[in-house]
């Protein structure tokens, strides 16, 4: 610990407990009970339904149903789900129009798209009917809702970004490939559309992370849905948590530029990784709280979009599709090799999105279109059970000393 040495002792008897227990970055320690996930060494499951299983044989659709009410939906139920998301995916013209109004800054980059998106859930908390009650039925509702317009808001983001009329949003279309459709203005293959719905279904919920866990601290207060999810956005954007899919592709470019084409899969790399160690830099998509051996959902995400990206041509850069997978997997085996540290889910997600074409800022706005469902299901499950989220410190500032004297 960098900080300097406490200059007093704690007093009470609850203090000197929690110096014992003190864990940096809370690591280890249990912050609540859940129903809504587990996650375990060699399991990572969502309300009793293992991620393997979900990937295979789920839809996003389904999984958020499974999230958001808490079971498996029937046939009828999905289709009145599928219904209702559908229903409520169009944005309020005032949204719109800041969407359009903060494409210059997007540009000039002093606005990231997490930035805009957490402004655009706020301004439609304002206008929800809902915004200031708290029930169950209204925090659903209102989940819905945000389900449905996360993904509008990113397209519509994009295509101001683009310079592009608005796409609007396709009826015919299921949520994954609706968001693909509305970014880009192209309808996505079966298999991009898919591939995409799978990093959906593994981005959508994952116990106390630090997203979820800020949306339950705010949610903890008794403050709304839309508070406690704008705090989960600004969560996820840090590289250490889900901005390091846009940075883990950062850093192969950055890589691909420093090697060349004629670099993959020589020695190059290793140089690269060899310098990149040296200077203690973190390796973005590499490593995670709690897995220690692998993250489940990256091998998942990394079959497919190996086997999509075989079916791709060239990418923005002019390297073939396959070429970022080889260079991938090489910057794998090498941090493996060296340091026994395994990719997260954000790796692949990195690759896999570049090679179908989507912006590179926009990969971390996707992992919300995702995680809104776990995080609603967990802002849900602490007002029902409330109690205020307040832990104790440390103190490490200086002993008690007069202001006059
Ligand atoms: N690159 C290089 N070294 C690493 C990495 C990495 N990505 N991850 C961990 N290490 C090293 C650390 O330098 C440290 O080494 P040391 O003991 O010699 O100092 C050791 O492994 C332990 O690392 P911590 O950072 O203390 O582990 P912690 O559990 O606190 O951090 C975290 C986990 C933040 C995910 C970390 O692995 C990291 O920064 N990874 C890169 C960012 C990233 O990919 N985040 C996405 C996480 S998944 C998600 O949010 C969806």
């Amino acid at each position: 610990m960098s900080a300097a040495a406490p200059a007093a002792k704690p007093t009470s008897a609850a203090k000197s407990d929690a110096a014992a227990a003190f864990a940096r970055g809370l690591e280890g320690v249990i912050g609540g009970q859940t129903s809504v996930c587990s996650i375990e060494q060699d399991k990572l499951i969502y309300r009793g339904y293992e991620i393997h299983d979900l990937a295979a044989h789920a839809t996003f659709e389904q999984v958020a149903f499974l999230l958001l009410e808490g079971h498996k939906p029937s046939a009828d139920e999905l289709a009145r789900f599928k219904k209702e998301i559908v229903a409520e995916r169009a944005i309020p013209a005032s949204v719109a129009k800041f969407l359009t109004d903060a494409a210059p800054q997007l540009k000039a980059g002093t606005a990231v798209p997490m930035d805009v998106l957490r402004t655009a859930v706020g301004l439609l908390g304002h206008q929800d009917p809902d915004c200031q009650d708290n029930s169950a039925a209204a925090n659903l509702r209102k989940s819905k809702r945000l389900l449905a317009r996360i993904p509008t808001i990113i397209g519509h983001m994009q295509n101001a970004i683009d310079g592009r009329a608005f796409v609007q949003p396709d009826a015919a279309l299921d949520h994954a490939a609706n968001l693909l459709y509305m970014m880009t203005g192209r309808r996505p293959t079966t298999e991009e559309a898919r591939v995409i719905d799978v990093s959906l279904i593994l981005y959508a919920e994952h116990e106390f992370n630090a997203s979820t866990f800020t949306c339950r601290v705010i949610a903890g207060t008794l403050s709304d849905l839309h508070g406690a999810v704008c705090g989960g956005i600004a969560a996820l954007k840090g590289p250490l948590h889900g901005g390091a899919n846009e940075m883990a592709m950062e850093m192969l470019k950055e890589i691909f530029a420093s090697v060349g084409e004629a670099g993959i899969g020589t020695p190059k790399v290793d140089a690269w990784m060899e310098q990149a160690f040296a200077s203690k830099r973190k390796l973005m998509g590499f490593g995670h709280r709690v897995y220690k051996n692998g993250d489940h959902r990256a091998g998942i995400l990394h079959t497919l979009g190996r086997n999509l990206a075989s079916r791709l041509g060239g990418t923005p850069g002019g390297l073939a599709a396959t070429r970022w997978f080889d260079l991938g997997e090489q910057v794998q085996k090498i941090m493996l090799t060296k340091k026994n540290i395994h990719p997260n889910v954000d790796f692949p997600c990195g690759m896999t999105y570049f090679v179908m074409g989507i912006p590179v800022p926009q990969y971390t706005p996707i992992f919300v279109a995702a995680r809104i469902t776990g995080w609603c299901a967990h802002i849900m499950e602490q007002h029902a059970d409330n109690r205020l989220i307040r832990p104790l410190s440390i103190y490490t500032g200086p002993a008690e000393r007069r202001w006059n004297g």
